[in-house]
């Protein structure tokens, strides 16, 4: 126990933020800072950075419940860890209601304007623009749903009242934090944010160098913008002078964003995705989102090899790994889209049967040349599969309350730093970019293409699991693009089958895929595996593999937390 609090104390005195220099990555890795497991009684928070931890567990003790703490967290993490997530941007939010036993998921997508058209993305020549050039532009700016979410979600959960919440971000606001280590590399490392007016102001020295690091940053504008909304909620983000703020900006930069838009926007109430591993109720957001059925397929898949096989850390582990997330990957670039728009055939891709006859493809001994989406019993062979893949601004977030209520929120404004613009004193998002580029090919459509009111297909898998009884195990999520699924499926199979405790599981090299390529995490022992998996016929890349995985697991009453040692988050409890 000594040890524990001892290694809690010395999280909570010394979150050494480690600075390394990595090969640049899309939102760069920073290095690996150890962090040992934390414990407690109560409750915990773990976010992606101290101040927004803090934020989180002074609300916890002033008696909030998780979703008021969350409120609090995604506040400061808009100033303080402002590439990765904030009011200009979206996400999912599992909320476990304890008492009534009752799981909600909750999805506060960003949504393309009316002006949205499917080709929007293509260039004059027909061909698919430049991901940073559409990044950049205004299109790829979609109605925010981060604040319509938090808003709607304490209405429903909440215990505190809304307005108290913004204690914490107005204080960073007025004080101002220091720029951490990772902040400023990542500044550095994204010079095109020195080519807008207010991003240069935000991020630069008058000199025009990036934020040194301690740097107290301060933001009048975001502290305006929260004096809005503490009073005003959701009313005051959608109309206004925040939304006029938002579309104004978004236009100058060649955006169809109209003030109907933004008060159009709301956010959707959707069934929770469940299903079964080892025994274990997994549950995670459904369609937009691909992350819950990519995740659960995964699961199902490698369900059907030897425990000892898929728990193993080498290379037939991580052979197995790759080809069951690579027979996710192709259903998911056929299939899954915005269900207002498209017809997810959710109950077949994760049929028994069918999964069984997906494992069947899979050699232990070779990698297989070519994956094709399969054949699920619902499908209607509409769709032409996209290749499109995201890169990398989001952040986990994961609380359990007094009451045992929990949180799991994945929240997002896509690449980091986001479209590279700000309204209000916050970065916008570019979070369109994450439909196809394309609209069509060989005369189909594809699922996930550009349409007007449409959310856009996801990678995001905020998750919670529960026992045979239904009582909750482990909350977890990560940000990564659609890496995220490889994340947090390897991070499940370690605790759940592995027994491993959550903060080693996150702490484990990874092995990832986005379909095609197997992934080593660079600097790792996975490394090693390298050789040995190209002999199996796998296209391998050493890669940073910059996941930033947030989790509370929950055993015989007591919650044990892991933040990512690759980002500069904290667990902290009481
Ligand atoms: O919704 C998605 O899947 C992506 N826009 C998430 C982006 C992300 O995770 C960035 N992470 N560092």
């Amino acid at each position: 126990m000594i040890r524990h609090v001892l290694a809690a104390l010395l999280l909570l005195t010394a979150p050494a933020l480690a600075e390394t220099a990595p090969d640049r990555a899309p939102e760069g890795a920073t290095g690996s800072t150890p962090k040992q497991t934390v414990r407690a009684k109560r409750f915990m928070a773990v976010t992606a950075h101290p101040e927004a931890t803090r934020a989180a567990l002074d609300v916890l003790k002033a008696g909030g419940s998780a979703v008021d703490a969350a409120v609090a967290a995604q506040l400061v993490l808009n100033l303080v860890e402002p590439q990765s997530s904030g009011l200009g941007g979206g996400g999912f939010l599992l909320f476990w209601d304890a008492k009534a036993k009752r799981l909600f998921a909750y999805d506060g997508r960003e949504t393309a304007p009316a002006g949205a058209e499917p080709r929007m993305f293509l260039g004059a020549d027909g061909r698919p623009l430049p991901f940073l050039a559409a990044v950049r532009s205004g299109k790829s700016v979609g109605v925010p749903g981060a604040l319509a979410l938090l808003h709607h979600a304490h209405a429903k959960h909440g215990t505190l009242p809304w307005g108290g919440l913004f204690g914490p971000a107005k204080r960073v606001a007025q004080q101002g934090f220091r720029v951490t280590p990772r902040l400023h590399r990542l500044i550095s490392d994204t010079p095109t944010l020195k080519e807008r007016a207010e991003t240069r102001a935000y991020f630069f020295t008058a000199a025009g160098m990036p934020l040194p690091v301690g740097h107290e940053l301060n933001s009048p504008d975001f502290l305006a913008t929260l004096d809005r909304l503490a009073p005003g909620g959701a009313e005051a983000f959608y109309r206004g002078a925040i939304a006029e703020a938002i579309v104004a900006r978004v236009r100058e930069a060649g955006g169809t964003l109209a003030s109907s838009d933004l008060a159009g926007y709301k956010i959707e109430e959707r069934a929770p995705l469940c299903g079964l591993y080892i025994g274990f109720k997994i549950c995670s957001m459904g369609p937009p989102s691909s992350g819950g059925i990519a995740v659960l397929q995964i699961l199902a898949i490698l369900e059907r090899f030897p425990s000892e096989t898929v728990t193993a850390e080498d290379e037939k582990a991580a052979h197995l790994f790759v080809e069951a997330a690579r027979l996710a990957f192709a259903d998911r670039n056929l299939y899954v889209a915005d269900p207002a728009f498209v017809r997810v055939p959710v109950k077949g891709l994760l049929d028994g049967a069918y999964l069984a006859q997906r494992a069947k493809l899979i050699d232990p001994r070779r990698a297989q040349e070519k994956i094709e989406a399969g054949t699920p019993p619902e499908d209607k062979g509409e769709f032409t599969p996209d290749r499109g893949e995201e890169s990398p601004g989001t952040s986990h977030l994961s609380i359990v309350d007094a009451d045992g209520n929990a949180v799991s929120f994945t929240t997002t404004i896509e690449n980091g730093f986001g479209a590279q613009m700000m309204a209000a004193g916050f970065l916008l998002n570019n979070q369109l970019t994450d439909f196809s580029f394309e609209a069509e090919r060989d005369g189909k459509p594809i699922a996930n293409r550009v349409e007007p009111g449409k959310r856009p297909r996801s990678s995001m898998a905020p998750v919670m699991v529960f026992d045979r009884d239904g009582r909750l195990l482990l909350v977890v999520g990560s940000p990564g693009g659609s890496r995220i699924i490889s994340y947090v499926a390897r991070t499940l199979v370690r605790v759940l089958d592995g027994g491993a405790d959550i903060a080693v599981a996150i702490a484990k090299p990874h092995v990832a895929t986005t379909g095609t390529a197997a992934e080593m995490e660079k600097g790792t022992d996975a490394e090693k595996l390298a050789e040995r998996l190209t002999a199996l016929g796998h296209r391998v890349s050493v890669n940073e593999l910059n996941s930033g995985l947030h989790g509370i697991q929950v055993q015989d009453g007591t919650l044990i937390g892991g933040a990512d040692p690759r980002r500069e988050g904290v667990a902290m409890g009481e």
